[in-house]
């Protein structure tokens, strides 16, 4: 399976600063790193035509981080699917910690986003992980597994997905969580599925939370860890490039 790494550039940049940064990161990887490695890029929506316009010609691919799980219709404000997808966009956030907590998605909403991506042939990229709090108080299964079920609800046979295990704790605090906690909740993760999903063993399970060049080299080399999901060093080139590279 080839390792994926996944910038996340959330509500930053412009189309030019956009623009600048993939031609940067173009030119840092070498064309034989995409025989190892599948390098997405998730920007906001108004980048998307920058990003479609810079990457065409090469092995780079790239989602969106939020559409709303219809065709078309009045949903003033909301961009669909099928218009992501026009887009050019391959993948799909699904369930990041910030839309869960900040912008208040329901584990409905959650569902019927899996659902839709599904439908629609773009890769949902499922975003779970506990708070402090839950794992505090030994939640930490139950949360996952919770998050886990209500999102596959009606997609447990699909195979065309990928798993994110982003400790909330973890996302843009500079406080990665130790390689212990790595492996025992990618190890329930990649459980879960396998009991659960019809191509369990081969869904691949990204980590998220404060990913760095630093680091990333001995998190990729973990049990059942796939890839990573890069949010804040995902944003110069250099660094997510060394990061691609590790
Ligand atoms: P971070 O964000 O790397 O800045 O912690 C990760 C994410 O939000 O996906």
């Amino acid at each position: 399976m080839k390792k994926i790494i996944a910038a996340n550039w959330k509500m930053y940049k412009t189309p030019s600063e956009a623009k600048k940064t993939l031609k940067e990161l173009i030119s840092l990887l070498p064309a034989d790193i995409f025989n190892q490695k599948e390098v997405l890029i998730f920007p906001s929506p108004v980048l998307l035509q920058a990003v479609a316009e810079e990457t065409k010609g090469t092995q780079i691919a790239y989602g969106t981080q939020n559409f709303y799980p219809a065709e078309e219709g009045a949903f003033t404000g909301e961009t669909g699917i099928a218009q992501m997808r026009d887009f050019g966009c391959q993948y799909a956030l699904v369930g990041h910690s910030e839309r869960r907590h900040i912008l208040n998605e329901s584990e409905e909403m959650l569902q019927q986003k899996m659902h839709a991506a599904l439908q629609e042939k773009i890769t949902p990229v499922l975003c779970i992980g506990e708070t402090l709090e839950e794992r505090k108080s030994g939640q930490l299964e139950e949360v996952l597994s919770r998050q886990l079920a209500s999102a596959l609800q009606d997609d447990k046979d699909a195979d065309n997905f990928l798993v994110a295990y982003e400790p909330v704790w973890a996302i843009g605090t500079g406080e990665v969580a130790g390689e212990q906690e790595i492996l025992q909740a990618h190890a329930f993760v990649r459980n879960w599925l396998v009991k659960n999903c019809k191509n369990g063993q081969e869904i691949p399970i990204l980590y998220g939370g404060s990913v760095k060049s630093e680091n990333s080299k001995q998190i990729l080399a973990l049990d059942n860890v796939n890839g990573v999901l890069v949010g804040g060093a995902s944003l110069n080139a250099t660094i997510f490039s060394k990061i691609a590279l590790s």
